[in-house]
């Protein structure tokens, strides 16, 4: 495949950002050519209200079970430079335009994607675009392609969407103790077990089915394009 693309991620505890090195690394075995790679930083990730924006995200509408997952893994990196997360949009999106495709990464956040992530792909006017991003809950298409959309609204109406691919990741031991915080208080309660089991079933993902079914998605639509 010619195609050059351009990758720009945001993944606050490694999750997405594992799925966008496997990513960048199977399509180059394909033949695809990645000119540009983008870390897109939250300036949240600084704030130390940050938690308060967690218990915020419960009943997110549209969404399924309690999203409030709290990630305890607070290692950062990118945390180190949260200005860069608006300053720099505008330039990553002027370099970002010489791809034919630009790969956009995210983590769900209350059913929709980071600040960071909103504003970069408000910025992609004319681009074509692959999404892909990880979230707490999995196994469902639907949940994924809900999130998706919601979070594709956010291109600019002249953007091309050629797809997308989600898949679930794992979440912090905060989000658990609280789990286990609403099971202590009580023990019937269906909706506390639903969600360890889901945060026991997450600890294991991204896996590598997880990565060959988003490569295999972002494949499909780099073929659509190169037709
Ligand atoms: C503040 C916060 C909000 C979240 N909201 C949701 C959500 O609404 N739905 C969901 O499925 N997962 C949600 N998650 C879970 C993350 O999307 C998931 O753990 C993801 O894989 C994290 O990716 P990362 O490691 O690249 O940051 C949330 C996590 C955090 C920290």
């Amino acid at each position: 495949m010619n195609i050059t693309c351009s990758m720009a991620v945001s993944s606050k505890s490694g999750n997405t950002k594992l799925v966008a090195d496997a990513l960048r690394r199977e399509l180059s075995g394909a033949g695809v050519r990645f000119a540009a790679s983008f870390d897109l930083v939250d300036d949240a990730d600084a704030d130390p209200a940050h938690s308060e924006g967690v218990k915020g995200a419960e009943n997110v509408e549209g969404a399924e079970g309690d999203e409030a997952v709290e990630n305890g893994q607070s290692a950062n990196a990118a945390a180190s430079a949260p200005a860069e997360s608006t300053s720099s949009i505008s330039t990553i999106a002027t370099q970002a335009s010489e791809a034919d495709v630009t790969f956009v990464g995210f983590w769900c956040d209350k059913g929709l994607c980071s600040p960071a992530v909103q504003h970069f792909l408000q910025g992609l006017a004319g681009k074509r675009v692959f999404l892909f991003g990880t979230c707490g809950f999995g196994e469902s298409d639907e949940y994924f392609a809900q999130i998706l959309d919601r979070v594709r609204a956010y291109l600019p109406v002249d953007a091309q969407y050629i797809g997308g691919a989600m898949c679930q990741g794992k979440m912090g031991m905060g989000v658990k103790r609280r789990y286990e915080g609403m099971l202590e208080k009580d023990p019937e309660n269906a909706q506390a077990r639903m969600l360890i089991d889901n945060w026991n079933k997450a600890q294991s993902h991204p896996n590598e089915d997880d990565v060959s079914r988003i490569a295999a998605a972002a494949k499909e639509a780099l073929e659509g394009i190169a037709e």
